[in-house]
């Protein structure tokens, strides 16, 4: 497989861990079982992360690949375009959600049943693009774009460090990254899979 989709399946597979790290909050502040304060800042990092990293690289990349797959086989691509048109979405419902987070740290009260809301909202529309993605437009880039379309999707789009998962950890981010650790339950025992899909250990 080349490079490219290699690290595009890794990243989903890292936006997974953290996507289960927010959902572990909100399932602790909607069940009023507060072993612990719910971790404000976990999520502000994990909103910041996921609006910045995707719309600078992993967007634009799957956007350019789409363009590609246009190119060699115009009718399948036509039945992911959708796919696509959902990253406008996905990145207002995150701007929306960073909008109550950011009340929250200027002292206004925000209803939890509000904070639940958005940031469920969040959650399941970033979960629901990507396992769409895995299932119907990766495959179809694996099996359509040739080596020679990849390599000109990599050097037309320039690359970003990741500032979470990559080797120069942002600052802000170290504190994710060591929740990221000891992430655990949706997202152990899983690993990319070479279709573009996700499997789990032992399967
Ligand atoms: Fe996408
Ligand atoms: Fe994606």
């Amino acid at each position: 497989m080349h490079p490219l989709m290699k690290t595009l399946q890794q990243d989903h597979y890292n936006f997974l861990k953290l996507l289960n790290c927010v959902q572990r909050e909100v399932d602790m502040l909607e069940s009023g079982q507060m072993e612990r304060p719910f971790n404000v800042m976990l999520v502000v990092d994990a909103l910041d992360y996921l609006k910045t990293y995707p719309e600078q690289w992993h967007h634009p990349l799957e956007d350019a690949l789409v363009k590609k797959l246009h190119a060699r086989a115009d009718e399948q691509a036509k039945e992911v375009d959708w796919l696509m048109a959902e990253h406008k979405s996905l990145e207002a419902q995150t701007k929306i959600a960073q909008r109550v987070y950011q009340q929250i740290a200027a002292g206004h009260v925000v209803p939890r049943e509000r904070l639940i809301e958005e940031t469920r909202g969040f959650v399941h529309g970033q979960l629901a693009h990507i396992h769409r993605e895995n299932a119907r437009l990766y495959p179809l880039l694996i099996r359509l774009l040739t080596d020679d379309d990849m390599d000109a999707v990599a050097e037309a789009v320039p690359e970003r460090e990741d500032g979470l998962f990559g080797s120069l950890q942002r600052a802000q981010y170290q504190h994710l990254g060591a929740e990221l650790v000891h992430e655990a339950a949706m997202t152990q025992g899983q690993r990319p899979e070479k279709d573009g899909g996700f499997v789990k250990s032992g399967l």
